[in-house]
């Protein structure tokens, strides 16, 4: 989905957008994106994968470079740049929900999915 050099070295997380395309012996579906994820390095070859998308209702996140922590804008949720909520005041039930991530040299992959909002527990959508 994206090269590592592209996610910066000190931490700083990354907007990129997530394509998706799939083909196998029958089909061959056209690469479209299919959401925002966030990454951040944690190592020189670690990088963590946070998901665009607010637990409380639904909005989408903004990293603010200022603060270097992320922030919700449709009911200020904010989240500490690992994506943990840093505020008690914070309405989200719940942490940025985190995507499973594999480095493969230089190439970024993920298991996209959407969680369910509005609840303390992770749960992925079908
Ligand atoms: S949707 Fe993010 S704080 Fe409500």
């Amino acid at each position: 989905m994206g090269g590592l050099s592209s996610v910066p070295a000190d931490g700083t997380p990354v907007r990129v957008a997530v394509i998706s395309g799939r083909s196998d012996a029958w089909t061959r579906d056209k690469a479209v994106p299919v959401g925002v994820v966030y990454l951040r390095r944690t190592g020189p070859s670690q990088v963590v994968a946070l998901h665009s998308v607010c637990p409380h209702a639904g909005c989408f996140i903004d990293y603010q470079t200022d603060r270097k922590a992320f922030f919700c804008p449709c009911h200020d949720s904010t989240f500490a740049v690992d994506g943990s909520i840093n505020d008690p005041r914070s309405p989200s039930p719940r942490s940025m929900d985190t995507l499973a991530v594999e480095v493969r040299g230089e190439s970024v992959w993920l298991r996209f999915q959407n969680f369910r909002s509005g609840i303390p527990a992770k749960v992925a959508l079908t």
